[in-house]
């Protein structure tokens, strides 16, 4: 009689445990993507894509993540150059030459997904979108 309380219980716990995780998986797919975005992106634009006042742009309405998605990869891969501010301090975004067509690909879709942002951009796609911004022989940077 113990033994099968105790068994029950015990399945039960499993049971729990099982949903539990699948649920946490279900919240966030493109974990890979968001430890890339806070690792790569997020010490500038910060975490939620707010950017620094008058320094960092805020991204979370970027036209990069709308009509120009075409060009995010790109934008990754090779950064962006000359943005001067009232101030005249000039930061310019890294580019991100070791990041790789797939690790680009999971940090547009964690931003596509997590910021609700718009459909998923398939791996081909990003693929074909790198392919004509390959990177310089001599590359240089991170
Ligand atoms: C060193 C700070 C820095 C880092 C790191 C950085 N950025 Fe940027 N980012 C900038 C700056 C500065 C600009 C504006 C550049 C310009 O307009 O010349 C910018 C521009 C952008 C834009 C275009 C904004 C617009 O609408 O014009 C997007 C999108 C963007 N970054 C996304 C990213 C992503 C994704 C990453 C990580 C892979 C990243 N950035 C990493 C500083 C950074």
């Amino acid at each position: 009689m113990l033994r099968s309380y105790w068994l029950s219980i015990s399945s039960l716990l499993l049971f729990a445990l099982i949903i539990l995780s699948s649920v946490q998986c279900d919240e966030n797919i493109y974990i890979q993507g968001e430890r890339l975005y806070v690792f790569h992106c997020g010490s500038c634009h910060m975490d939620d894509g707010s950017g620094l006042k008058n320094i960092i742009p805020d991204i979370r309405n970027s036209r990069y993540l709308d009509e120009e998605i075409k060009d995010l990869p790109c934008l990754i891969r090779h950064g962006k150059q000359g943005f001067v501010v009232e101030d005249s301090i000039i930061i310019d975004m890294p580019v991100n030459y070791k990041l790789t067509e797939y690790e680009i690909n999971n940090i547009i879709n964690y931003l596509m997904t997590d910021w609700e942002k718009g459909p998923i951009v398939s791996i081909t796609t990003t693929r074909n979108l790198l392919d004509e911004c390959p990177i310089p022989d001599n590359r240089y940077g991170q």
